[in-house]
C-alpha cells in the first residue's frame, strides 16, 4: 500500500476514508515537526501533506525517494523548493480560493485593531485602569472615508478591497500587473510604487513572497508613507524589513502597524514586542474552523488525485507534467 505523510493533524476528518487504500501517517497530533522528524517521515512515503511552517527543502524532497506530491496546505507555497520538485517530477499542490473571504476578514480586524487601539483598549480596562469616560483616552484613527492601499491585488488582495465599500473608502493597489477585471470588481484605480507609499492611510500587503516583494518595505519605504499611515502585513514576512519597521513605528515615522507574519517566523524582531503602535498575531489568517476544514478537504483530495495516477487540481508547477509524461 502506498504511503501517505501528514505533517501535522489535520482539521476534519478527511483522511478517514483514505485509509482503506493507503497508510496514512501523522506526524504531530499538537504542535509542529521538526525537519528531522520531517525527513524520517518522508522516507518510503508517496505523498506528503505539508503545512506552510514546515520546510520542503531539497534534503527533504531527496529524502522522500518516492514522492508523488507534496501537498502544502495553505494558499502561499514559498516555503517549498518549486524547482527542485519539478525537476524530480513530484506534483505540488496549495488550497487556493476557500482561505480568501477569512484573510480578508483577518486583515480587516487588523485595521481595526490598530486605528482604534482594542489591544490597548482591552488591557486598561483588565489592567483595572479605566476609571471613567475621558476625552482624550486611547485617541484613535477612522476608517472611514480615507484611502486603502492594496500591495498585492490576488484573490485576498480584492476581498480586502471589496469589503472598503461599506467604509466609503478610495481603493488604489500597486501590483506586479494592472487588472482591469479586479479595477471593475472593486472600484480600485492602479497606481505605482511610490504613489502607493505616499497615499494610503491603510498600505495592506498581500502579496506573495518572492525576488521581487522579499524585503520590499524597510526605512526608505516607511519614510515616504504618511505619518498618519497604518501598515497591516498578511501576506509574508520577508516582504517587511523588521528591525527597519520597528525602528519607523517607534520614531512614529508611521502610526501604526498590524502583522500576521514575521521576517524570520516564528520569531519576532524584539524590539516589537515592547511597542504599544502595533498589533502582533501568531499566523492567523486563515484560521476559523470553516475555512480549516475547506483546506483540510482540499489537501487530501489533491492527494488522492495523484495517487490515483491523475493531475491534482490545484496544481502549482504545471511544468512538472512535462517532466512526468
Ligand atoms: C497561506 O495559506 O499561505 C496562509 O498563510 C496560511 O494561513
Amino acid at each position: 500500500m502506498k504511503r501517505i505523510f501528514v505533517t501535522s493533524k489535520l482539521p476534519g476528518n478527511f483522511l478517514d476514508p483514505l485509509t482503506h487504500d493507503f497508510i496514512v501517517e501523522v506526524c504531530k497530533e499538537v504542535g509542529n515537526p521538526t525537519q528531522k522528524e520531517i525527513s524520517d517521515g518522508v522516507e518510503s512515503a508517496h505523498a506528503i501533506i505539508s503545512t506552510v511552517s514546515d520546510q520542503i527543502d531539497k534534503n527533504i524532497i531527496d529524502a522522500g525517494e518516492n514522492l508523488v506530491i507534496v501537498s502544502n496546505y495553505g494558499v502561499g507555497y514559498d516555503n517549498i523548493d518549486i524547482p527542485y520538485a519539478t525537476q524530480k517530477g513530484i506534483f505540488v499542490t496549495n488550497t487556493p480560493g476557500v482561505l480568501t473571504e477569512t484573510t480578508a476578514d483577518l486583515v480587516w480586524a487588523l485595521m481595526l485593531a490598530v486605528s482604534r487601539r482594542i489591544v490597548e483598549g482591552d488591557s486598561y480596562v483588565r489592567e483595572g485602569r479605566f476609571q471613567g469616560w475621558n476625552l482624550t483616552l486611547l485617541l484613535g484613527l477612522n476608517i472611514y472615508g480615507k484611502t486603502l492601499g492594496i500591495y498585492g491585488l490576488g484573490r485576498i488582495g480584492r476581498a480586502v478591497a471589496r469589503r472598503a465599500t461599506g467604509f466609503n473608502m478610495r481603493v488604489i493597489y500597486n501590483n506586479r500587473n494592472r487588472y482591469v477585471e479586479a479595477e471593475r470588481e472593486t472600484g480600485g484605480t492602479y497606481v505605482d510604487f511610490p504613489t502607493l507609499l505616499k497615499e494610503s492611510h491603510f498600505l495592506i500587503i498581500t502579496a506573495p513572497l518572492n525576488s521581487e516583494t522579499r524585503g520590499r518595505f524597510g526605512l526608505g519605504e516607511f519614510k515616504k508613507m504618511r505619518s498618519d499611515a497604518v501598515l497591516v502585513n498578511t501576506g509574508r514576512g520577508p516582504i517587511i524589513r523588521e528591525r527597519e519597521l520597528a525602528k519607523a513605528l517607534r520614531e512614529k515615522i508611521i502610526w501604526g502597524a498590524g502583522l500576521d507574519v514575521y521576517e524570520r517566523e516564528p520569531e519576532v524582531e524584539t524590539e516589537l514586542l515592547s511597542l504599544e503602535n502595533v498589533v502582533l498575531l501568531p499566523h492567523l489568517g486563515s484560521a476559523t474552523r470553516e475555512t480549516r476544514e475547506k483546506m483540510s478537504e482540499m489537501a487530501v483530495e489533491n492527494v488522492r488525485l495523484a495517487l490515483s495516477g491523475k493531475v491534482p487540481i490545484n496544481l502549482v508547477n504545471p511544468e512538472v507534467l512535462k517532466i512526468r509524461t
